[in-house]
């Protein structure tokens, strides 16, 4: 382990506050922090302006390869953008949000898409990076794995205040990703058996940061 390095993966379900936490205890570290979620994110959105099929794997995969994806990694704000449009709006919108579980699905994007993240990981070297399979696959030798949870109510409740939709739809919706995301084939979503697990139901943010801040102390990695 390089003196200094510091890599914190924070894996979870939609709404279970991976993003809040995750900027935040980057902040608080003076670390970067990477969204692989607006990754897989941005590339969908190129796969809808391409209008190829989303079924039709073999052209995703061609899109995804040829889009030039660039995103920034300060947790206080970064950009994302695609072919140097910017889209870090329009990959929080509805038509990506519904197509982005099938594009992340494909072998060839997650191939792709997990070889850049480790390369801004061994960039970086102190990185707070969230998502879905950076304990697991991404980032295995992380300082310090975290796996967020949170009821599925509460984990609505959120998504729904963050979109303005109603939370009815928004639970049904989060049903739906979480499924697709649970039981595809490659790098599903899924708990490494050393991460920290938190159900953040009950807890508030201020205070799940600095359980990981304590825990990050304890490791000697902060
Ligand atoms: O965290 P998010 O909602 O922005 O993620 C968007 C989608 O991308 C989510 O449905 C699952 C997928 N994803 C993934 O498969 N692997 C990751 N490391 C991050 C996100």
């Amino acid at each position: 382990v390089p003196a200094g390095r510091c890599v914190v993966a924070v894996d979870g379900p939609s709404g279970s506050g991976k993003s809040t936490v995750s900027r935040r205890l980057a902040a608080g570290l003076g670390a970067r922090y990477l969204d692989t979620g607006a990754m897989y994110r941005a590339l969908t959105w190129a796969v809808l302006r391409s209008g190829v099929e989303l079924t039709d794997t073999e052209s995703v995969a061609k899109v995804a390869a040829e889009a030039d994806l660039r995103i920034g990694t300060d947790p206080q704000g970064y950009a994302v953008t695609v072919d140097g449009t910017d889209v870090s709006t329009a990959i929080r919108g509805a038509e990506v949000t519904a197509a982005v579980s099938a594009v992340a699905a494909v072998a060839a994007v997650r191939e792709l898409l997990v070889d850049r993240q480790r390369r801004v990981i061994a960039d970086a070297g102190r990185i707070v990076v969230e998502g879905r399979d950076i304990g697991s696959v991404v980032a295995p030798d992380a300082e310090l794995k975290v796996y967020l949870t949170a009821s599925e109510a509460a984990r609505a409740k959120r998504r729904s205040a963050e979109d303005a939709a109603d939370v009815a739809a928004t639970a049904a919706d989060l049903a739906r990703r979480d499924r697709l995301d649970s039981t595809r084939k490659v790098n599903p979503l899924q708990q490494a058996p050393d991460a920290v697990v938190l159900d953040t139901t009950e807890l508030g943010i201020d205070e799940v940061v600095a359980r990981l801040r304590e825990m990050l102390t304890e490791r000697g990695a902060a």
